[in-house]
């Protein structure tokens, strides 16, 4: 398949439409981070090919495991092509371990393992800042049809996390938390979109935790792109 238009520019991504078919999109990745809701910006050449190289095995992994993905294929080093989705406006988190705006928001130690995962939604609305939801802000904001599709998402959530966190670990990975996506297709289905990548994840590693996810660009410890092509190689090895 062949790009077509660019439909859309965001600070990841760039997606586009496709000559030979409406329903699907290429999607390519940039090698910007940012951070703060984009107040914080930079660039990393090769970032955009390590995260889609990443969210690729981390997708094909999944699809493994039955769970359903907008993926396709990977097309080359920084495009992928995908189902068009209409995106769910949740960005949607599990947490293994505390850390980020749960420390802050509660007061809870930095590092701590949590009793069970904890799952969360946050509204995707870069102007109210993505404010965290309860089930009750979701269905007065429309974000999802009704609680049953809440229910879907809290559970896929959790297989993915039962999964993802499993297989890290033996790569000698924690996983300490996620944020995905899901968006519906053309006939209705709820399909896991957009990518699972050190920009979306946090990994520690499993001895040192050391950092190896964009907190080392949100707290400018250095070594970008050295975590991300680590995260890449254990994950291939
Ligand atoms: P945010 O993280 O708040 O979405 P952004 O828009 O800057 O910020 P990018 O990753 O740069 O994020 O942009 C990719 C966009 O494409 C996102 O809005 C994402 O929800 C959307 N998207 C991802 N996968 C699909 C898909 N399969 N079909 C349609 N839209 C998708
Ligand atoms: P969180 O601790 O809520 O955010 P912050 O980065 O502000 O401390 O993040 C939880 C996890 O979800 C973390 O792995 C980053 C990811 N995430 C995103 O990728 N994008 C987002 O917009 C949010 C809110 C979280």
């Amino acid at each position: 398949m062949t790009k077509n238009e660019m439909i859309y520019e965001g600070k990841a991504k760039k997606m586009w439409s496709t000559k030979e078919c409406e329903d699907y999109l290429i999607v390519e990745f940039k090698d910007s981070l940012t951070a703060f809701n984009g107040e914080k910006k930079s660039e990393e050449v090769g970032k955009g090919a390590l995260n889609n190289k990443i969210s690729t095995e981390i997708f094909h992994l999944l699809e493994k495991n039955y769970i359903k993905t907008a993926l396709v294929e990977m097309i080359d080093d920084n495009h992928q092509l995908v189902k068009k989705v209409d995106i769910i406006p949740l960005e949607v988190i599990a947490r293994n371990i505390a850390t980020g705006s749960l420390t802050k928001r509660l007061g809870i130690k930095d590092g701590t393992v949590l009793p069970f995962t904890l799952v969360e939604f946050c509204y995707k609305d870069d102007d109210l800042g993505d404010p965290i939801l309860n089930d009750e802000h979701a269905l007065i904001l429309k974000a999802v049809k009704d609680q049953s599709e809440l229910d879907y998402l809290k559970a896929e959530i959790r297989k993915i996390n039962e999964i993802l966190k499993d297989f890290f670990a033996k790569k000698g990975l924690k996983l300490v938390d996620f944020k995905i996506e899901f968006g519906k297709d053309k006939d209705g289905n709820i399909l896991l979109a957009d990518e699972i990548s050190p920009d979306s994840c946090r990994f520690w590693d499993m001895e040192t935790n050391e950092k190896l996810d964009k907190d080392r660009f949100r707290q400018g410890l250095g070594g970008v792109k050295v975590a991300y092509e680590e995260v890449l190689k254990r994950i291939l090895s």
